[in-house]
């Protein structure tokens, strides 16, 4: 039996199996012959060639669908999401991840805003056997039959708490959390999460899922970009130019940094207040996590707006796999021991 922890965002699907990670953009497009294979060109050595075939579809996904197809799907549309592309990312992953055949515990999550309405919808998606074929950069197919036996659903942002308080044997390593309240904040590409663990109990007055993610300053930019430049610029493909400062559209470089300040400084402003208002009644929290990518590249904005005792965002590890950490951490603490954690849901 192998743990597997599997966090499906809407920027990016992140998975772990305790020894190897990966991580890839949450874009799904049709698989297209490539003449020349990528790596004949240049060694890119960092960007995975993931191609998969699952129910009789082939598809390119995350950075080589964004690169080579001709088309691209991408959604923030959390139904359409559930239907079209939590299944296809979720084996893709577990297809990189884990030998075929061997039974998978999963762990994976949903924002606290859908957990309720897709909790079972979503477990019933990915138990079960399901055949996917895999085919490497130099064209070699292999097909693997993916078979999970149990999945456990938990609120996304619980993940980053799993993964402060559990260590790598999924036992408790931090006894402070557990007695504590803690607040977590989780800003991802589409949805900020927010969350209150009491003792280990889940708040649900103080948890809550906006649209205050990374996608609302993305559109802001794209839309200025559109009007000088008029390219639709999608807004997966701006990671890499706001973290550089600027980016170039035909030949044209177009500064970000000032736009990019202000779009965040305005971001972080809108979570420091709907965290205001929804822990209005919560001032005995005693930790706030800030956790998530987008967590991580506000940082700089956001903590210095929220009140109480923050624990500062961790730079030297990616935000963006906290929650799958704890995912991951969490199916050690509950299978590998066979005790049950007292995660009320
Ligand atoms: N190295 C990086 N590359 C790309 N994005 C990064 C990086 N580091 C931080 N980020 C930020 O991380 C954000 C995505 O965070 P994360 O993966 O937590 O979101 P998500 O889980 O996909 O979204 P959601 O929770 O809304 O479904 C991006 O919007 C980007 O701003
Ligand atoms: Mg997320």
């Amino acid at each position: 039996m192998e743990i597997l922890g599997i966090d499906i965002g809407f920027g990016f699907t992140k998975a772990t199996n305790g020894e190897n990670s990966l991580i890839f953009k949450s874009v799904l497009g049709d698989a297209t012959d490539i003449q020349f294979s990528d790596s004949a060109l240049a060694d890119s050595g960092e960007e995975e060639h993931l191609q998969v075939e699952i129910d009789g579809n082939s598809y390119f996904v995350g950075e080589l669908a964004e690169r080579q197809s001709s088309e691209r799907y991408f959604t923030l549309d959390q139904t359409q999401f559930v239907d079209r592309f939590i299944k296809n990312l979720a084996l893709t992953a577990a297809a990189r991840l884990v030998k075929s055949h061997i039974p998978i515990n999963l762990v994976t999550g949903l924002p606290i805003g859908y957990y309720r309405e897709h909790k079972e919808e979503l477990a019933k998606i990915l138990v079960g056997e399901h055949k996917v074929v895999i085919t490497s950069a130099n064209g070699d197919s292999e097909e693997k039959t993916i078979n999970i036996n149990r999945a456990r659903i938990i609120p996304q942002p619980w993940g980053s708490l799993f993964n402060l308080m559990l260590n790598d044997v999924g036992e408790m390593k931090d006894k402070r959390l557990v007695k504590e309240k803690i607040g977590v904040i989780d800003v991802g590409f589409r949805t900020s999460d927010y969350s209150i663990s009491d003792k280990m109990r889940y708040s649900e007055r103080g948890s809550r899922t906006t649209e205050s993610g990374i996608a609302r300053a993305f559109n802001v930019i794209a839309t200025k970009l559109r009007e000088k430049s008029g390219v639709n610029v999608e807004l997966y493909r701006l990671y890499d130019a706001v973290d550089e400062g600027y980016i170039k559209i035909r030949g044209e470089k177009f500064d970000l940094k000032s736009l990019t300040k202000q779009v965040f400084s305005q971001l972080a402003t809108s979570v420091a207040n709907e965290v205001d208002r929804l822990w209005v009644d919560d001032w005995d929290i005693d930790t706030v996590i800030v956790s998530g990518g987008g967590g991580s590249v506000l940082a700089e904005y956001l903590q210095p707006l929220l009140k109480g005792n923050v624990t500062p965002v961790d730079k030297s590890s990616d935000a963006r796999m906290n929650n799958v950490t704890g995912y991951w951490k969490f199916g050690k603490h509950v299978w590998a021991k066979g005790v049950m954690p007292s995660l009320k849901d």
